[in-house]
């Protein structure tokens, strides 16, 4: 009697199941969840307004707040459950070492949530390869961090901020972006934050990735990657600003005909703790400020040659004798972004070998 009853409890249990099963494929497909994406906005042209609806130079750039920049497209509601903060209201001219800390900490820590799938930060122009940059070495998690801006204001005919702001939540809530380190979005093309740079002071098209090239698209409301960067960033760097409230000094002394000392000089005067040099060429330096860096190198200040040139490696023992002089090369970042690895490195060490290694890293 007994195995009776477990047979009729078995046959029991498995036609529930049975019910349990039919009923799931009958239910209505549930909806796409939507991702949950951050716009932290900062100011610059995207929140820009201008006289006229013709004023593409001449406006005013952070002025308008983030609630209308995501007001302004409602078609945002379709890709992605959008939030924003105003975490700046500036031109990025202005954007600063304080700013960036700030910036980078709130991003950590609203990545950190689980309710959050992404952020896209919306940012001045003049200084978003800066910002991104910095955020690409010091952002800990694999989430997409999207950085948006525009080169003509909200106010003007056919302003570009809208679709660019559009493209970028939509790389933020996107797989595909996932573990691809913070990217810049604008003219429908997707940059990485290592390599792309303003080519143009006024046009829409001015964010490239000269000679090394952009990663993907963003067309046909889909993020589309072909490339991915080979240099560490991330949560695979070793740099941590949790507990910073300052960047070590780091300034750059440019270079061209008939340059002398005076800058590299005030700036050692002004106690920097890195300098980068943008040299001309292959990052030469000219017999007139050589003397001026081997003393800076000799008071302790780390000297990165880069060069004003923007493309190319700036080859070790090529220019100059990096090994005799003890100086650091930049591999091929620019100028600005050598700096802001420069900054970084020095929150970690001195040591001129381990920062050379770190330029070949990221
Ligand atoms: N003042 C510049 C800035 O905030 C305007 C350029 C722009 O945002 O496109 O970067």
């Amino acid at each position: 009697m007994t195995y009776l009853k477990s047979a009729r409890t078995l046959f029991a249990l498995f036609l529930c199941l049975f019910a349990l099963a039919a009923q799931a494929q009958t239910a209505a497909p549930a909806p796409a969840k939507l991702p949950n994406v951050v716009i932290l906005a900062t100011g610059g042209t995207i929140a820009g307004t201008g006289a006229t609806s013709t004023t593409t130079v001449g406006y005013t750039a952070a002025t308008v707040g983030v609630q209308a920049l995501i007001n302004a497209v409602p078609e945002l509601q379709k890709v992605a459950h959008v939030s924003g903060e105003q975490v700046f209201q500036i031109a990025s001219e202005n954007m600063g070492n304080e700013q960036w800390l700030t910036l980078a900490k709130r991003v950590n820590a609203l990545l950190a949530q689980p309710n959050v799938d992404g952020i896209v930060i919306t940012h001045g122009t003049d200084t978003i390869e800066e910002t991104a940059y910095f955020l690409n070495l010091v952002v800990k998690s694999k989430k997409p961090v999207v950085v948006v801006g525009a080169m003509r204001p909200s106010t003007a005919i056919s302003a570009d901020g809208p679709i660019n702001l559009y493209n970028a939540v939509l790389t933020a809530g996107s797989q595909e972006a996932v573990g691809k380190g913070v990217l810049v979005v604008m003219n429908d093309q997707i940059n990485a934050a290592r390599e792309v740079t303003k080519t143009n002071t006024v046009t829409t098209d001015t964010f490239k990735s000269p000679e090394l090239g952009m990663l993907g698209y963003v067309v046909g409301n889909q993020a589309h990657f072909y490339r991915a960067s080979t240099r560490k960033h991330t949560v695979d760097t070793e740099f941590d600003i949790s507990k910073l409230d300052a960047l070590p000094a780091v300034e750059i002394a440019y270079t061209y005909a008939n340059v002398g000392p005076t800058a590299v000089n005030a700036f050692v005067a002004a106690g920097v703790k890195g300098l980068v040099h943008a040299g001309v060429g292959d990052g030469s330096l000219p017999t007139k400020v050589r003397p001026a860096l081997s003393a800076a190198r000799a008071k302790g200040v780390v000297v990165v040659r880069s060069s004003r040139v923007g493309q190319g490696i700036v080859a070790r023992n090529g220019e100059a004798n990096d090994d005799e002089l003890d100086f650091v090369v930049s591999d091929t970042l620019n100028p600005q972004k050598a700096r802001i690895l420069l900054m970084l490195a020095l929150t970690k060490t001195g040591s001129t070998k381990e920062i050379q290694r770190m330029f070949y890293t990221y």
